[in-house]
């Protein structure tokens, strides 16, 4: 058929089954509009270097634009004949413009360069959007982190009791790694951003005198790809982005699955909004986290889309190949799987409401208050090694007598040791051994309060 890109070697056209296979319009329907403005920047690199007049240029701006307008309004789509998003702009600009004109463009180019640059911009556009859907979480966190500044709550390490920490050091420490994802979407932005494709032909340059670092200024990138071979072959921009996504589905499924623990009878701790849970279709009462278990759910469906790209990648020869187009699908998946999982799993964290009596009825017991015996002792002069063994005895004591360390009477300390005098019993309150926790990072309420303000200016700064 005359359409496609490639006849005058082959024989009629490709089997009703390969076009099956090749097509992907489906999927990469969604970077015409990068395609398009890759036209453009090439149309006018063409025109600088003398090889379109520049009548030819207005006329082919003005049959892109026609055909941009059009494929905005839904009036130009995919045709069953077109096997991917290039081709089939490339008919609808033949048949707007005729083959004399519209036949200039394809000069200097490869499908290889295009679909490589514009699968960047379609990315580098996309983290732009999670990042801010990110940053709704870590919002939501911070919320609930400024308005309980000061409510305790069992810290914990293998989910037993460790130490009394302030639910909002435990809230912000959910909200940083967060942070941190959006930080990596930046850097990984400017990482790109020096290295557009297009001008690498199909893998070696072009002979035509075509400014690559043009193009690159005029689709919002620094810069043109050094290498014309990498330009073309190299995928792992997609597959760091497929990592940071997964990153941000793993970092929401340990809040999620801690959400779903707080949620149980046993802990008590937070209660869930009804628009942010579900009901069940057999048992009248139950309430259940379905947001927080498709999270923990998504977390594994995005790992799975970047080690599918990791093993399409693995072993590759350069430059080109076809399993490249392999590419675009997880990466869309995990978009469109982050662009619904993060806007419910923000209202489901910004709806919590926490049991703060409960957790600070817990905050200290299964003797949390241990470590602060400890380091009292170590304060009068005791070394810590002796000061464990001592706080030690005092839980062993306590564990037999079934009371808790604040029961200890003064006889029962001494007897223990004299280095237990009543002194002690300074520490042995939750808000006292928050309270002495007060070097940076720790969960001590002015160092909470500042944290609240280095995350703000973290946030801001991205
Ligand atoms: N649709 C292809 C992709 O997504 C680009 C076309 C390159 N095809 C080729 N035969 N060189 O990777």
């Amino acid at each position: 058929s005359d359409q496609k890109l490639w006849g005058a070697r082959f024989e009629g056209g490709p089997s009703p089954e390969l076009a099956a296979l090749s097509k992907s319009t489906d999927f990469d329907w969604r970077l015409a509009p990068y395609d398009l403005a890759g036209s453009r920047a090439h149309a006018r690199v063409l025109a600088r270097a003398g090889l379109l007049s520049d009548d030819d240029l207005t006329a082919m701006l003005a049959g892109l634009d026609a055909l941009a307008a059009d494929v905005d309004s839904g009036a130009f789509t995919a045709a069953d004949g077109d096997e991917d998003v290039h081709s089939a702009l490339e008919r609808g600009l033949l048949e707007r413009l005729g083959s004399e004109l519209g036949g200039r463009l394809r000069a200097g180019r490869s499908r290889n360069d295009q679909v490589a640059t514009l699968f960047k911009m379609y990315l580098r556009d996309q983290a732009r959007t999670i990042s801010g859907l990110v940053l709704d979480v870590v919002e939501a966190l911070a919320s609930h982190a400024r308005t309980h500044l000061g409510v305790a709550m069992p810290g914990r390490t293998h989910l037993q009791h460790a130490q009394p920490v302030l639910l909002s050091h435990h809230l912000l420490a959910h909200a940083w790694p967060l942070v941190r994802d959006v930080q990596r979407l930046r850097d990984w932005d400017a990482r790109l951003a020096t290295d557009s494709p297009y001008g690498s032909g199909a893998l070696a340059g072009s002979s035509l005198g075509l400014d690559p670092e043009r193009v690159a200024a005029d689709l919002g990138f620094d810069g043109s790809s050094a290498n014309s071979i990498d330009g073309t072959a190299a995928r792992d921009f997609a597959a760091e982005f497929g990592f940071v996504t997964a990153m941000i589905g793993i970092d929401v499924s340990r809040l999620a699955e801690e959400v779903i623990i707080w949620a149980t009878k046993e802990f008590d701790f937070v209660v869930l909004h009804d628009a942010y849970s579900t009901g069940s279709s057999i048992m009248p009462q139950k309430k259940n986290p379905d947001i927080a278990e498709l999270a923990r759910g998504k977390a594994g469906r995005l790992v799975g889309n970047l080690s599918g790209l990791l093993t399409t990648l693995k072993a590759l020869p350069l430059a080109y190949n076809r399993d490249l187009q392999e590419d675009k699908e997880p990466a869309v998946d995990s978009i469109e799987t982050l662009k619904v999982l993060l806007p419910a799993f923000a209202g489901m964290i910004a709806t919590l409401r926490f049991n703060t009596e409960r957790m600070e009825a817990l905050a200290p017991q299964g003797f949390s208050l241990a470590t602060d015996v400890a380091e009292w002792l170590v304060r009068e002069g005791v070394p810590f090694r002796e000061a464990h063994e001592l706080s030690g005895a005092c839980v062993r004591a306590c564990e037999a007598a079934d009371k808790e360390l604040w029961d200890l009477t003064d006889a029962d300390l001494a007897e223990i040791s004299p280095h237990l005098t009543p002194g002690v019993r300074e520490v042995l309150s939750v808000e006292g051994s928050i309270a002495s926790r007060d070097g940076r990072g720790g969960t001590a309420p002015v160092r909470v309060g500042e944290q609240l303000d280095e995350l703000a200016d973290a946030v801001a700064r991205l």
